[in-house]
């Protein structure tokens, strides 16, 4: 069964504090573990929205009442949004989602890349051939991004834009590790793409380390200065992340990983003064022609509330995150003992995501998709979202962390949210094993 079909006969909805369960006649309530593909929006989140629906329905560029009241709301949502990442509202240009904001810092440091080579090159300082070869803007990132970046940066390479180095994850470790990445630094290096935190193991990426080692290389060497972006969609929520500590150029922030709305935001040290934007979109003059377009007020809203319940709670959320998710594991080895359990999601010497538990169940049949089809209450993935059309092909994620291929075709991912409780492992656990009685006929 796909998940949507699962959604409609009977699920768990977080609102209000309160779990809501549907039942459906024959149907055994769902429990959702998936929370690293979306979460449910916050009661407050929808309530934001809805009244920002009503009272806010002007044009944020408007001088009377409803267009004023509409620019508020934006102006208090780029706040929030600024202050929960630890950066200024001035810093936060709003995005159609995480898609976009990843695609905005490609064009831009491409874009970047050219401008600053072509002012040296009039100074006789830079060539446009090197060696007899075109020059062409080389970008770092990890073998392990979401697609949006992973195809961003194919793209490129594809139309002869760019030169991208895959840098390949530790296959002990699971991160983008700090010399690899340096290895990879050319004299037409603009930009370094490293997510904070992995969507399918939760490995946490020294991207703060990176920074330190690019920032004091970037005083050493001539234009263009490399750029530094990483991928927060997944970290925002569920670990502290400030900018400021980082020392990031560009972050990405995903308003549907933190109970806010299908909207997002690129952070921005300085957008247009400190660092560079070069727009995807020409039109109205909106988010300082960084991002033009008539302001989807009402998600803004939603998004700047989701952000603020971030930096209000932030500690309980991940302590609470972090303790059912240890729960989970525990009764998972209780339950089926160590030998028949490998976790996906625990790599030496890496921090990972409190909520992200990544795990096969060791047998010949007993493949992901197997499982989770045959599962009567989880609600869980294989992988990322964007890649659950891959049958029953392991995770290339999985396969570059260094997980073996037989143990990746039978990987869960299990991740666990702010209302999750511990009698939701139980059942849960108890379906899987049930689950996989079933599946090794001995039921
Ligand atoms: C790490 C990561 N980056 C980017 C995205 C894409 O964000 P959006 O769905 O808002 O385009 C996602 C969401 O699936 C994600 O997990």
């Amino acid at each position: 069964m796909g998940d949507e079909e699962g959604l409609a006969c009977g699920v768990h909805h977080a609102l209000g504090g309160h779990s809501i369960w549907e039942h459906h006649d024959q149907q055994e309530e769902r429990i959702y573990m998936d929370y690293n593909a979306t979460t449910p929006l916050e009661s407050e989140v929808i309530l934001a929205i809805t009244e920002a629906l009503h009272d806010a329905w002007g044009n944020p560029s408007s001088s009377y009442r409803p267009g004023r009241k509409a620019k508020t709301i934006i102006n208090q949502s780029r706040e929030n949004v600024g202050r929960m990442v630890g950066g200024q509202a001035e810093d936060i240009l709003f995005t159609s989602g995480g898609t976009e904001a990843n695609n905005l810092v490609f064009h831009t440091a491409v874009k970047h890349f050219w401008e600053s080579w072509e002012e040296a090159e009039k100074k006789g300082q830079e060539k446009s051939h090197l060696n007899g070869k075109a020059i062409l803007p080389h970008i770092i990132t990890s073998n392990v991004e979401h697609d949006s970046v992973r195809l961003t940066a194919d793209n490129l390479m594809k139309e002869g834009k760019a030169d991208v180095t895959f840098v390949p994850v530790s296959k002990v470790t699971a991160r983008a590790e700090v010399e690899d990445v340096m290895a990879a630094v050319r004299p037409t290096t603009c930009l370094i793409s490293v997510m904070l935190a992995n969507n399918e193991t939760g490995v946490l990426m020294p991207v703060r380390e990176i920074c330190e080692r690019v920032r004091s290389l970037n005083k050493q060497r001539p234009a263009p200065r490399i750029l530094l972006h990483t991928d927060a969609a997944q970290a925002i929520g569920k670990v502290r992340v400030d900018v400021q500590e980082l020392g990031i150029d560009y972050l990405t922030i995903v308003g549907h990983k933190f109970y806010g709305p299908r909207i997002g935001a690129l952070y921005v040290n300085g957008p247009g003064t400190i660092t560079p934007v070069f727009p995807m979109f020409f039109g109205g003059g909106q988010e300082r022609n960084f991002r033009p377009g008539t302001e989807n007020t009402p998600m803004i809203a939603g998004l700047g509330k989701a952000a603020e319940l971030v930096s209000s709670h932030l500690p309980q959320h991940e302590s609470h995150l972090r303790d059912i998710r240890l729960y989970l594991e525990q009764r998972l080895q209780d339950v089926f003992g160590m030998e028949k359990i490998r976790f996906n999601s625990h790599f030496p010497g890496s921090e990972s995501l409190p909520n992200t538990c990544n795990v096969s169940i060791l047998g010949p049949g007993l493949q992901g998709q197997r499982v989770l089809s045959s599962c009567r209450r989880l609600l869980a993935s294989v992988g990322a979202a964007c890649h659950s059309n891959r049958g029953d092909r392991p995770s290339h994620i999985l396969l570059s962390s260094g997980i073996p291929a037989e143990v990746a075709a039978n990987a869960l991912r299990l991740s666990v949210g702010r209302r999750t409780t511990r009698g939701d492992v139980d059942l849960v656990v108890e379906d899987l094993w049930e689950t996989v009685r079933r599946l090794e006929g001995q039921d």
